[in-house]
């Protein structure tokens, strides 16, 4: 199949209320409800007519304990693809499901059923989950090591690949004249025994219409990456800087040459959460007005999700110590994030309360205030300096921060050349141009 020119990929990640913290208390949030179907599809409509890639969901099997400061609440991503799948067209959904809290035949069948649906148009975000909350849902007393985290995952996905390939593409017969409606000789049992699963198949769902549903994974840890780098095909990532983008963007590439994998069919999709107005001035009075909304005491609860590490015993405007975070390979929870985290507050000897404001946005991506010419400055000039094939567009308030980046910041990189007019074809896996799957 020959590629297309390289071009800018987006999604919008949906976050309930905003990826600002805050945003959902400014009059500019519409007051809907954020679990009804309506809320989502106007969302996902808003992302089709700027003909992005996806919309994304985060997802985590626990209620955040900042529901007092938040709307926290997260429907079923299984569910909710599923409702979406129905009442949109082209754009792609990308659930977030758990390998620490399902098992493969389960997840291998829900996605590749949401994929019939939708006419192959999903991803699967792979989490192992590190928040504690989670477990206590489950009947286990705490989260398990990072490192056995990401070995029950490398086994979980292994089977779930299995599966999915487990009925050839031509199974299905549908010779009615000859009693035929498959050929069984094309759809194998795996027989797979791994570390963790023992799993017979063949799967009850017949092949993906794009092959296999599109593989994605957001670890950046040196275990995160290398689990990535065997079975990803997108990566989402946390980078601050073009250096660090750079940084990230060689490394990652490099490993997956290293798994004999092609590194043009693997797309590493960046976070970023820009405030945007007509002018500089205007999107810096909106980002003034969401960060006076902001309750301290939520942004000291998420570090602590984040970090393991409850700072609220440190004065709010000194600058934190460097010892303040404990030592990488020790975090069991997010250790890319705390690592992001720790090196902000060493580079720029940031106070407590700043980096409140600086986590405040959208959890430690980066974060912008500009015009739409700034916002397509900066993500030129990513695309074109090896730090991004394209960006997690993390709108700070809904709808009104996705309809800003649609309307105006999309058109200027289509004029540009950088982004697609139109979708070039039907499935994810065409939207993110990757091929049929390695
Ligand atoms: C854009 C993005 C979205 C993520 N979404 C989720 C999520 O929905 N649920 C979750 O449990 N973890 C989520 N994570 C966390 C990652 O799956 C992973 O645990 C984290 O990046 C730390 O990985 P590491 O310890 O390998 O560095 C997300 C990370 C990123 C960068």
């Amino acid at each position: 199949m020959t590629r297309r020119p390289r071009q800018l990929h987006f999604n919008v990640h949906v976050s309930t209320g905003g990826n600002h913290e805050a945003s959902w208390r400014h009059p500019r949030t519409a007051p809907v409800r954020l679990s009804s179907l309506a809320f989502h599809k106007m969302i996902a409509d808003i992302a089709e007519r700027g003909k992005l890639d996806a919309v994304f969901y985060g997802d985590t099997p626990a209620l955040s304990d900042n529901v007092t400061y938040r709307p926290v609440e997260q429907l079923d991503p299984i569910a909710l693809h599923g409702a979406l799948s129905a009442v949109t067209h082209t754009i792609g959904l990308a659930a977030t499901v758990s390998t620490t809290f399902n098992e493969p035949f389960s997840v291998a069948r829900k996605i590749a059923s949401l994929d019939q649906l939708s006419g192959g148009r999903i991803g699967w975000n792979i989490v192992t989950t590190s928040n504690e909350a989670v477990a206590l849902n489950y009947g286990l007393d705490g989260i398990a090591a990072h490192r056995d985290r990401y070995r029950r995952a490398e086994d979980f996905v292994q089977a779930v690949k299995k599966l999915w390939d487990s009925w050839d593409a031509d199974a299905i017969i549908d010779d009615r004249a000859n009693d035929i409606y498959a050929d069984a000789g094309r759809i194998h049992e795996i027989f797979h025994e791994g570390e963790f699963f023992k799993v017979r198949g063949p799967l009850n769902v017949p092949r993906s219409p794009q092959g296999r549903p599109v593989l994605i994974q957001a670890g950046s840890s040196e275990t995160g990456m290398a689990f990535a780098a065997r079975h990803a095909e997108v990566v989402f990532t946390a980078q601050r800087t073009l250096e660090d983008g750079q940084q990230f963007y060689a490394g990652f590439r490099r490993r997956v040459i290293e798994n004999r994998r092609d590194p043009d069919r693997v797309r590493i999709v960046v976070g970023l959460s820009p405030i945007i107005g007509g002018t500089e001035a205007e999107a810096k009075n909106l980002a003034a007005e969401f960060d006076e909304l902001i309750a301290p005491e939520y942004g000291l609860r998420q570090l602590r999700g984040f970090t393991g590490v409850d700072l609220s015993n440190y004065p709010l405007d000194a600058p934190l110590p460097a010892d303040a975070f404990p030592e990488n390979e020790t975090v069991e929870t997010h250790r890319s994030r705390t690592a992001l985290v720790a090196t902000l507050v060493q580079r720029e000897n940031l106070t407590l309360r700043q980096l409140l404001q600086r986590m405040a946005g959208a959890r430690g991506h980066q974060t912008m205030i500009g015009t739409p010419e700034q916002v397509a400055e900066r993500i030129e000039e990513w695309f074109s300096n090896g730090a991004a094939d394209g960006f997690n567009f993390m709108p700070a308030y809904l709808p009104g921060g996705l309809t800003d980046f649609v309307d105006g910041v999309v058109p200027i990189l289509q004029r540009r050349g950088l982004f697609r007019r139109d979708y070039e074809g039907a499935t994810l896996r065409d939207h993110y141009d990757l091929g049929a799957p390695q």
